[in-house]
């Protein structure tokens, strides 16, 4: 009896005690991309499961050896030796592609498709002993189930961040072989939901890489500039032996070392001054230091700028210094006329330099979601601010605490993996979301995530407002508790209104916060002309006029800090479906799919001119 009630008493101690100790956050591998890695990149055998035979048999039990696609064997091998072996599937002679890239390029019939595909390939592996060792994934959109040598992993939710599983203990020398089942179908309950105004660009969309750490590893580490000046360093190591651990953070161009012990969770945080002349980061002078996280023999090398972003009344404040944001939206799409989304180097330069160098912009709109690695390591190494989203757009469950949970821990990812990007400067926690109680709660509980995990940049949303006559108000509830409101408006496009009466419009805030206009925009097909004196919807006349116009009104407004036009490229959007002019293109861009100027072009690009000749603000 004794034994019994010790045992109960037992239980419930470790049931409290496991109450109050949160459990610790996925694997992040924060900067990985700059680890040593083996890259899983190249030819992937791909087979479509449409009625997802793969994932569950016809009764929805478990799927039978004929289906399952992630099964360590190779059928061809398992035929011949059993006729009577049944296999509705052969993933070795299926056919391959080059991964990463979205299946919409993978073959014409897959430019509809929305549905479950299998993914495999071989590769060899030396162990290296006392290391553990983990499979990484840049994206995968929407849903992955990852198995490894016929063993399922993980599943991860969300097209647009990282994730990582540990494979140690079922990776093997020699050949192994890694399945991924990637199901881009997406329902009301999702994060975005099932419509939106892009391209369902499904599939394994960035970066696959193998990477073997030590046994207690930096797993998130961040470094910034605080406002007093100092460098502030955080670390948190996954391992054995990662509580009472030694830790240093190394600055060696700027003679820099913070050192400590990490605490029972195996987090340490410290900050020091600035011994020597540091350059801070800016759009004119994107100053990069190299960093070290040491961690006993982990050392986590990663490049970093130092700034600071900060709001003063209707000011937004880089380095202390007024600045005005001249920018541009942009979706993850690369130039050409058949994007799969495979953001390299040189895609991310050759589309912002176009808003540097075209545009004189110093700013970006990473829209609707977070943008590959990539392309904010370029903005990093280029000099653009960034805005950088979740997918929190339109018609999301508000009141479903499922949905919240699916956003918070698509902001945690996207935070995590880029806090240490010096370009980011506003973090966006969605988009034209209708206004509700149940909505801006929602909203609030991202915002105040923002604040919980990133004390360094700002939080903003894209609103709508309400028009009265020519008075536009910014009535959002959830913009009091912005740094930055954002609006998104299309007076002259969506609505009848003469382009010449868009002056007129005269904008207001019942908050005293700055502004960013972070979209507005016409549709032109490139090459259609239309010289009338009142040119047609569609033609680079009348989106060229709309952006004089918009412009024209922009300039009046006393709180403005910033611009995103929507958007410096066409991109693909299955709702836009006009056979002359779109044929499933969004034609808001400034450039066509293949790069190509449109006039409206010009007229931002004087307009970000005569802006930056007058230097920092307006
Ligand atoms: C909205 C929305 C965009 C969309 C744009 C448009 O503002 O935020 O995602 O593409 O309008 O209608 O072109």
């Amino acid at each position: 009896m004794l034994r019994v009630l010790l045992a109960a008493i037992g239980l419930a101690f470790s049931a409290v005690a496991s109450a109050t100790v949160p459990p610790p956050p996925p694997i992040a591998l924060v900067s990985a991309d700059m680890r040593p890695h083996q890259s899983l990149d190249g030819p992937w055998h791909w087979s479509v499961d449409p009625y997802r035979d793969g994932r569950a048999g016809f009764h929805g039990g478990p799927p039978g050896p004929s289906s399952q696609r992630y099964a360590d064997i190779i059928q061809a091998d398992v035929a011949a030796k059993d006729p009577t072996a049944l296999f509705e599937f052969d993933m070795q002679r299926s056919p391959t592609v080059e991964l990463p890239g979205a299946w919409i390029g993978h073959s014409p019939e897959m430019r509809y498709y929305n549905g479950l595909v299998w993914y495999q390939r071989t590769f060899d592996f030396t162990p290296q002993p006392g290391k553990r060792t983990f499979v990484r994934f840049g994206a995968v959109d929407y849903r992955a189930d990852l198995y490894l040598n016929g063993k399922k992993l993980i599943s991860h939710f969300g097209g647009f961040t990282p994730f990582a599983a540990e494979v140690t203990q079922f990776v093997r020398p020699g050949r192994n072989q890694i399945t991924v089942g990637v199901d881009s179908e997406r329902n009301s309950l999702d994060v975005p939901p099932v419509v939106t105004d892009w391209e369902n660009y499904g599939g394994i969309t960035r970066s696959v890489s193998l990477i073997s750490v030590p046994e207690t590893f930096i797993d998130d580490a961040w470094v910034r500039l605080t406002k007093d000046g100092r460098i502030a360093a955080s670390v948190r190591l996954n391992g054995s032996q990662m509580a009472g651990f030694p830790v240093r953070l190394r600055i060696p161009s700027l003679g820099l070392t913070i050192a400590g012990t990490t605490d029972g969770d195996g987090r340490w945080t410290g900050n020091a001054p600035v011994t020597r002349a540091l350059r801070r980061w800016s759009p004119e002078s994107p100053t990069l230091y190299d960093v070290r996280f040491e961690a006993g023999i982990d050392v986590l090398a990663d490049r970093v700028g130092f700034r600071t972003i900060e709001v003063r009344g209707e000011d937004i404040l880089l380095n202390g210094k007024p600045i005005f944001l001249r920018g541009i939206s942009m979706h993850e799409e690369e130039l050409g006329e058949n994007p799969v989304r495979r953001i390299t180097p040189e895609a991310a330069k050759a589309l912002l330099g176009t808003i540097k160098q075209g545009l004189h912009g110093n700013f970006v709109r990473l829209a609707h979601y977070p943008h590959s690695e990539v392309m904010t390591r370029a903005a990093d190494e280029l000099g653009l601010l960034v805005w950088s989203e979740i997918p929190v757009y339109w018609q999301v469950q508000w009141d479903n605490p499922g949905v919240l949970s699916s956003a918070e821990e698509m902001l945690r990812e996207n935070i995590v993996r880029d806090r240490n990007r010096a370009s980011i400067i506003l973090w966006s926690v969605g988009n034209e979301t209708p206004v509700s109680d149940a909505r801006t709660a929602f909203m609030r509980a991202l915002v105040k995530q923002v604040r919980e995990l990133d004390d360094s940049r700002l939080v903003t949303a894209a609103l709508l407002s309400a028009r009265k006559g020519n008075v536009q108000t910014i009535d959002d509830p959830l913009a009091g508790g912005l740094d930055v409101m954002a609006v998104n408006t299309y007076n002259g496009w969506y609505t009848p209104d003469p382009l010449a009466s868009l002056p007129e419009l005269e904008w207001r805030s019942p908050v005293r916060k700055p502004l960013i206009f972070s979209e507005f925009g016409a549709d032109a097909k490139a090459g259609y002309h239309d010289e009338a004196a009142s040119p047609h919807k569609f033609s680079e006349e009348y989106q060229a006029e709309y952006y004089r116009q918009t412009l024209a009104m922009a300039r009046k407004v006393p709180f403005l800090r910033g611009m995103s036009p929507w958007i410096l490229k066409d991109f693909r959007s299955p709702r836009r479906q006009h056979p002359v002019f779109q044929q499933g293109w969004n034609r808001k861009g400034l450039i066509s799919p293949t790069g190509q100027r449109k006039e409206a072009f010009g007229v931002l690009s004087k307009e970000y001119q005569a802006l930056e000749a007058v230097g920092v603000g307006k």
